[in-house]
């Protein structure tokens, strides 16, 4: 039977930092961010904004024309965690209005939990087809002001419907995994920006990406020129560049043209080329990318590579759907991402700055531009929700926006 992705939507935070402006203040060459790192702009969320509302955005488009009754269990992928006890996913159960028989929980294995997400959809499917599972992958990149790591920062959220009616990816059930002990990536409890060994992850990445590959291909049998497009784990475009080059010589096929090599991934780069990392969503927003780029997808097999830092990783495949570009959301991310907000560098540090309050006082939460969901504030330890009531087409409100930004800087 088949099983995957019926429908995909991803969010971005309306605010986000031009790279040339970060260079600029950095001290840096443009081009070391825009060539050698593939990264145009990243996002940046405001302090209403969280993997709750950016999940609950995403989720909410994901789930347009689908019966919320069907949706047997709502999976959420994440490693920027607002509560070690209570899964993010029951806020968003609520703020959609998902049935109360609806499960809820998170899942962590830093960037690759996203795909811990989909494989236990797949399998839930796969036994009960005439469910559906919902995963919401959130996260906020965060790596310190003025480190090696900061121009890969970004922020945003993707949300798949799981079923056994994939109008847009059938999933193949055998996949290849990748599991071992480093320290390339971490974010100790304590801390709200991540630790990084970068030079060191990026080749812990290339040695999973090898041996997920090898254990993919022991479980297929299938081979490099199987595959017509290829989707990698993108904590910053340039890596996916790294990666394909890497996987084509492992299998082969390193001494074909270089274009003819880029071609079967630069679709997928698009979008988190001007988003920039989202962790557990990076993967599939590349995905998202890659079919709202190509018209012509029908029949091809996609091979998906996914890596979580610390370290696991998955190689996956799947066959695109015909009739799929009828199914996708591409308007709906294009005019999310052409009214985004740019912000000067001294907004940026501003916002970078601002702490929601841990002492359990009450706090409203200034007004930006969320989509239709927001964090109103906190009381009493407890986050408050709300949601926005606002015609899809409705454009940003952009003189209360730059008021609430200058609220940030006073
Ligand atoms: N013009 C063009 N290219 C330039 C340039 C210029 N003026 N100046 C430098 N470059 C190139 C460099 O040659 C280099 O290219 P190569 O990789 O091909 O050598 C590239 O720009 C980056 O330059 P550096 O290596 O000098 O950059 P850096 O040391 O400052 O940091 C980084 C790069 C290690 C990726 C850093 O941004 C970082 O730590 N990022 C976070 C960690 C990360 O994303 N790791 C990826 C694997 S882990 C993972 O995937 C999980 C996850 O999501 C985090």
């Amino acid at each position: 039977m088949k099983a995957g992705i019926e429908s995909i939507s991803f969010y971005a935070p309306h605010y986000f930092v031009d790279l040339r402006t970060l260079a600029r203040r950095r001290g840096a060459d443009p081009d070391k961010f825009l060539k050698g790192l593939g990264q145009e702009k990243m996002g940046v969320p405001p302090p209403d904004e969280d993997i709750v509302t950016m999940g609950a955005n995403a989720a909410r488009q994901a789930l347009t024309g689908v019966d919320p009754a069907t949706i047997d269990t709502l999976l959420f992928a994440t490693e920027s965690g607002i509560d070690q006890s209570k899964a993010a996913g029951i806020y968003v159960h609520h703020l959609l209005g998902l049935p109360s028989r609806c499960k809820a929980y998170e899942l962590k294995q830093a960037c690759c939990s996203s795909t811990a997400g989909v494989l236990a959809a797949l399998a839930l499917v796969r036994q009960e087809p005439h469910k559906r599972a919902l995963v919401v992958a959130s996260d906020v990149a965060r790596y310190g002001l003025g480190t090696p790591g900061e121009p890969t920062q970004g922020a945003g959220a993707v949300a798949l419907v799981i079923s056994a009616t994939p109008k847009l990816v059938a999933l193949d059930i055998e996949h290849g995994s990748y599991t071992e002990d480093v320290m390339d990536f971490w974010r100790p409890n304590y801390r709200e920006e991540a630790l990084v060994d970068g030079k060191y992850s990026i080749k812990v990445y290339l040695r999973a990406l090898s041996e997920a590959w090898r254990d993919y291909v022991r479980q297929t049998g299938r081979r490099f020129e199987d595959h017509a497009r290829f989707c990698y784990h993108l904590p910053f475009t340039r890596m996916a560049e790294k990666a394909h080059l890497h996987l084509a010589k492992l299998t082969g096929h390193g001494e074909e043209p270089y274009e003819t090599l880029m071609a079967q991934i630069e679709s997928s780069l698009r979008y988190n080329r001007v988003v920039g990392n989202s962790y557990t969503a990076s993967l599939y927003i590349g995905l998202a990318s890659l079919l709202e780029g190509e018209r012509d997808l029908d029949g091809q097999r996609l091979g998906i590579f996914s890596y979580g830092s610390g370290c696991m990783a998955a190689y996956l495949s799947g066959v695109v759907q015909k009739g799929y570009t009828a199914h996708l959301h591409a308007d709906h991310h294009k005019r999310m991402l052409d009214e985004r907000v740019e912000l000067s560098f001294e907004e940026y540090a501003a916002l970078y700055e601002h702490h929601l309050p841990t002492d359990g006082s009450a706090y409203e939460t200034a007004r930006h531009e969320t989509g239709f969901f927001r964090l109103a504030g906190l009381n009493e330890h407890k986050r408050i929700y709300e949601k926005i009531e606002r015609a899809d087409s409705e454009p940003a409100h952009a003189e209360a926006e730059r008021k609430a930004i200058a609220g940030h800087l006073a």
